[in-house]
């Protein structure tokens, strides 16, 4: 048995985890930065790894608290070492080799892409071999999962992640920060239709690509006298209908544009038993509801985290600490952020 405790501050969340390695998940506490970054329609460094400074001591103090142990029980701190915005992520690991030195812990330097790859393990036992989607404001990627550790990238995007297509395309149209949430419920207001049937990308090759239908958008816009951009500013802010339709035909087409680079993978990779998806764009109830149908025809079997654990959390970067240890893939006090 063994008991992990993770810190996870890659980006504008600052987050603390307890995990057992046979009960699971003991406590995931969270603060999001949202609200902090909103009136600049994205995620500020300089704010984001200030506010981590403040919150990193009562989180942690929050999260052992909740799991209701000190850290003495603790066999080994887990951290997201990279990638990740720089200042953020320093807060966060050199917090975590504090507590280590002090409490003579070893020390566990974890990616933030494995976290997100084996983040819908954390609830579910899912099969290996599978592929995984891994779809956030700054990657979108997908995965073949071989084993605990072992996975191989089989494609990556060319250009923009699916977060950042929604995040730009909603600020576009005068919706505020993070544009993925605020998309959904207005595409849901029109029932998911199709209006505008966006191009699903010249690029046929398995690997992703977000700017050009971020490009169709924006000459959408401006043709229909919408958006000018001289001043780069949306015209019509209280037009909610055609904020809706854009929303909505914004996400069928990513969507599609899964669906079609899933099954490109799936034909390389027959064998596959399943398939995840992790990362904030899976909190997408579209999405997960269409990729689900998708594995179904194909006798597949799909996984998504919670949405608490498919943003930024340090549940998953312990769930990854706790095989590392089993594994002796340890690290020491040299550990850095550019590993
Ligand atoms: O994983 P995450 O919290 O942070 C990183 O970027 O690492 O992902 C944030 C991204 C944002 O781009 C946000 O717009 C997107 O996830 N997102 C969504 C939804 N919720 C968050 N995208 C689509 N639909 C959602 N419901
Ligand atoms: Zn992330």
């Amino acid at each position: 048995m063994a008991l992990i405790f993770a810190i996870e501050t890659s980006c504008d969340e600052t987050s603390a985890a307890v995990y057992d390695d046979q009960k699971g998940i003991l406590s995931n506490v969270t603060y999001s930065q949202i609200e902090q970054h909103k009136p600049f329609g994205g995620v500020v460094p300089e704010i984001a790894s200030r506010s981590q400074l403040e919150k990193i001591n009562p989180i942690v103090k929050e999260a052992l608290k909740q799991a209701n142990v000190s850290l003495d029980d603790i066999d080994a701190i887990a951290v997201t070492k990279n990638p990740g915005l720089p200042g953020s992520l320093l807060v966060g690991l050199c917090f975590a080799k504090t507590l280590a030195f002090g409490k003579n812990k070893k020390i566990i330097g974890v990616n933030h892409l494995e976290a997100h790859a084996f983040s819908p393990l954390l609830e579910h036992n899912v099969p290996f071999e599978h592929i995984c989607i891994t779809a956030s404001g700054g990657h979108t990627s997908m995965y073949l999962v071989q084993d605990l550790g072992k996975y191989t990238m089989i494609s990556q995007t060319l250009d923009d992640a699916a977060g950042e297509a929604f995040d730009k395309i909603a600020k576009m149209l005068h919706l505020p920060y993070p544009g993925g949430p605020v998309i959904e419920r207005l595409a849901r207001e029109v029932d998911f239709q199709d209006f505008y049937h966006y191009p699903r990308g010249k690029n046929k090759t398995i690997d992703f690509s977000f700017s050009g239908l971020k490009t169709a958008v924006l000459y959408d816009l401006v043709k229909k006298n919408a958006y000018d951009m001289r001043k780069k500013q949306f015209l019509r802010p209280n037009d909610t209908q055609l904020q809706k339709e854009v929303a909505s035909s914004l996400l069928v087409c990513i969507t599609d544009i899964f669906k079609q680079k899933l099954a490109l993978a799936y034909k390389q990779y027959p064998h596959v038993k399943a398939v995840t998806m992790a990362g904030g764009v899976a909190c997408n109830k579209y999405i997960r509801k269409q990729l689900t149908e998708f594995c179904k025809k194909r006798g597949l079997s799909f996984f998504v985290p919670s949405p608490k654990y498919c943003t930024d959390n340090a549940a998953m970067i312990a769930f990854v600490g706790a095989y590392m240890l089993k594994q002796g893939k340890l690290s020491d006090y040299s550990l850095d952020i550019f590993e």
